[in-house]
């Protein structure tokens, strides 16, 4: 079998670790495997597999970004990319495993939907695929958000400040929720419980007073600046795929400015930005992206087409990829109110 594996949408670590795990046991097995560069831009706009090998796959479990390089490829504009693919697939490909998030999943889907032998992996740093506990790079986005709140945490401290920290979270708050407890925020903003401007300050203002003199808050980037009082700027720029670029709206900065003005606190700000997609994957992030990868193998040799490989507690399961297709998975009210303890 000629088996397609291509990364679409954002890097994040842990994807080499899957292509690894489906590259070596498809090797392993006699098959061919076709690395499909830059996502689906590699299939619908000139054709670029490039044949993997047991030594290109060699020691990449640990690198951050894709071997394969990836793309925010719009196959709608203009239209007809999508029948490009199908194309590219018939004349190349005996199977395709696309790892992706839900934009990824959503194209995945609609392929599989017209007989396409495509098998989806879980890809997605902000965590909110629905149907599975696990995406590939969250631990490793957790992990870097973690230790940088250590990091502002002593200076903070020693400067008596407010310090705001912006994440990643498009449409979630995942990144800021998790990373925000294990670093121990004393507030966090996610997109699916908001607050206003005041509820921030008067919190900051009621620590002040009980002797706390510094505080950590973090925001999720893609909060609504409207309920926090803000005006969202006209002219974003977008991705390439329709969604704006959440950092250019400046929640992070907003939020700081506020604080200052009102509660008469000295602030600074530290956007996360890219910092937490790159380099080197944490452990959890290479084992659960083997095991998803290995997953997402298995179902190709089986012909279990239309599927994905999920996490369900500590299992893998094929799930139909219109599970993962649609919506996002939010953070639950008992996970927030866990977070919100600690504030
Ligand atoms: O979709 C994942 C994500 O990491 C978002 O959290 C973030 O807004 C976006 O990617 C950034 O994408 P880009 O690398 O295109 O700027």
């Amino acid at each position: 079998m000629r088996i397609g594996v291509l990364t679409a949408g954002g890097d994040a670590p842990g994807l080499n670790a899957a292509i690894r795990a489906i590259g070596e046991m498809a090797i392993r097995d006699g098959h061919e495997v076709i690395g499909v560069a830059n996502g689906w831009a590699g299939l619908a706009a000139e054709y670029a597999g490039f044949a993997l090998s047991g030594e290109s796959l060699r020691g990449v479990i640990g690198q951050g970004g894709t071997l394969l390089g990836t793309a925010r490829f719009n196959l709608d504009k203009p239209a007809g990319g999508r029948e490009r693919v199908l194309q590219a697939m018939d004349e190349h490909l005996d199977a395709l495993v696309a790892i992706g998030g839900d934009g990824t999943q959503r194209i995945s889907n609609w392929l599989a939907e017209r007989g396409a032998p495509v098998v989806g992996v879980p890809k997605t740093l902000d965590n909110d695929l629905m149907g599975t506990d696990y995406c590939i790079g969250f631990d490793t986005a957790i992990s870097i958000v973690t230790e940088s709140l250590d990091r502002l945490y002593t200076t903070a401290a020693s400067h008596h400040r407010v310090m705001v920290v912006e994440t990643m979270g498009r449409a979630t708050g995942w990144v800021a929720a998790l990373g925000g407890l294990a670093g121990g925020a004393d507030m966090i903003v996610i997109p699916e419980f908001p607050v206003t401007m005041e509820e921030i300050v008067t919190h900051l203002e009621r620590r002040r007073k009980a002797g706390l003199a510094f505080s950590i808050v973090v925001v999720a980037e893609g909060v609504n600046l409207a309920t926090l009082g803000g005006v969202e700027a006209g002219d974003l720029s977008s991705e390439g795929v329709g969604g704006v670029r959440l950092a250019t709206r400046g929640v992070g900065q907003f939020v700081a400015s506020q604080i200052e003005s009102r509660g008469n606190f000295e602030v600074r700000t530290t956007v996360l930005g890219h910092l937490q997609r790159g380099g080197s994957p944490t452990a959890h992030d290479r084992i659960w992206a083997t095991r998803v990868g290995a997953g997402a193998y298995e179902a190709v040799v089986a012909g279990k087409f239309g599927m994905i490989p999920v996490v369900r507690g500590d299992e893998v399961v094929l799930a139909p990829l219109a599970t993962v297709a649609e919506g996002q998975r939010k953070v639950p009210r008992e996970i927030f109110d866990l977070c919100a303890l600690f504030f």
